[in-house]
């Protein structure tokens, strides 16, 4: 008979900004591979709602959560009710980011014209947001010897954009945040890893990957030359979610078609 490696054996999973793109996906992958149940956050309740309704369709219970990461105390409500509603969560997949899409961000001027105002978006979301979620996972993780730790980061926190700086570094930060507290958690069996995303094709970029122009030009950068698919980033963040990664942490996977192999 044959066993899928990445079932996650009835595992509790709790994606942030899964109401739609990757994180939608994740929520389904995680309902289709023996989840026991999944928390899907987003700051857009019907987004999360409707998500909700899909995993609920694979079969799997879910819970929906309207919190916006970047504040503590929602974030720490949520994971109250999601105590409430599994008894805890395994998993933690902080995947909920701001690249400048999102009409909440952001300055578009040169870094060298924009004031500290501007970065806090990026800085929230991509950086905050996974400090905040962590520090809410964490102590039941260590109380239960287990815990998988994921995290979404982008190609442009390994290698740098322009354009895109504070984005970067804030992707860069939430990576060396990842590997030291995967240094720290290792003991209690808890693994702590990235996944590092090339252009994707999700409601946040839909605008860029739709114009052909554009499609042609930047793909040119892709060794295989197309957009990434939700499913490509959810296959490995599913994973590193699973104990078929079970001796593999502090790392940062790209999944990018090849647009960059630097290490
Ligand atoms: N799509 C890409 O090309 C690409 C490339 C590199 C990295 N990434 C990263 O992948 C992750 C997912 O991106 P996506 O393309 O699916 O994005 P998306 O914008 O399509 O979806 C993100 C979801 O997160 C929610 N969200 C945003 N900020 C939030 C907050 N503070 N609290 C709770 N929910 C919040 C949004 O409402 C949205 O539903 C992000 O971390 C992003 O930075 C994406």
């Amino acid at each position: 008979m044959a066993t899928n490696i990445l079932d996650l054996k009835g595992r509790v999973g709790l994606v942030t900004g899964a109401g739609q793109g990757v994180g939608r996906q994740v929520a389904l992958h995680f309902a289709n591979n023996g989840a026991g149940g999944v928390v899907v956050n987003d700051y857009v309740l019907e987004r999360a709602e409707a998500v909700a309704v899909e995993v609920e369709r694979a079969g799997c219970a879910a819970l929906a959560v309207q919190s916006d990461v970047t504040d503590f105390a929602s974030v720490a409500e949520m994971f109250e009710r999601a105590r409430d509603r599994f008894g805890g969560v395994d998993i933690l997949v902080n995947n909920a980011g701001n690249a400048g899409a999102d009409p909440r961000a952001v300055s578009r001027k040169p870094f060298w014209e924009q004031e500290p105002k501007d970065w806090q978006p990026f800085l929230g979301t991509n950086l905050f947001g996974v400090l905040n979620c962590v520090r809410m996972a964490v102590p039941a993780m260590i109380e239960k010897n287990y815990g998988k730790l994921v995290t979404v980061i982008s190609d442009a926190g390994r290698v740098g954009e322009p354009n895109l700086e504070i984005y970067s570094g804030a992707k860069a930060g939430a990576a060396g945040f990842m590997r030291a507290i995967a240094k720290a958690l290792g003991r209690y069996s808890i693994t702590a890893n990235c996944v590092a995303l090339g252009a994707t094709r999700t409601p946040a970029i839909a605008a860029a990957t739709s114009n052909e122009e554009f499609a042609k030009r930047m793909l040119k950068s892709y060794t295989i030359r197309r957009f990434g698919e939700p499913e490509d980033a959810a296959n490995m963040i599913l994973f590193l979610s699973s104990d078929a990664s079970s001796w593999m942490t502090g790392q940062t996977v790209p999944v990018n078609g090849g647009y960059s192999f630097a290490m």
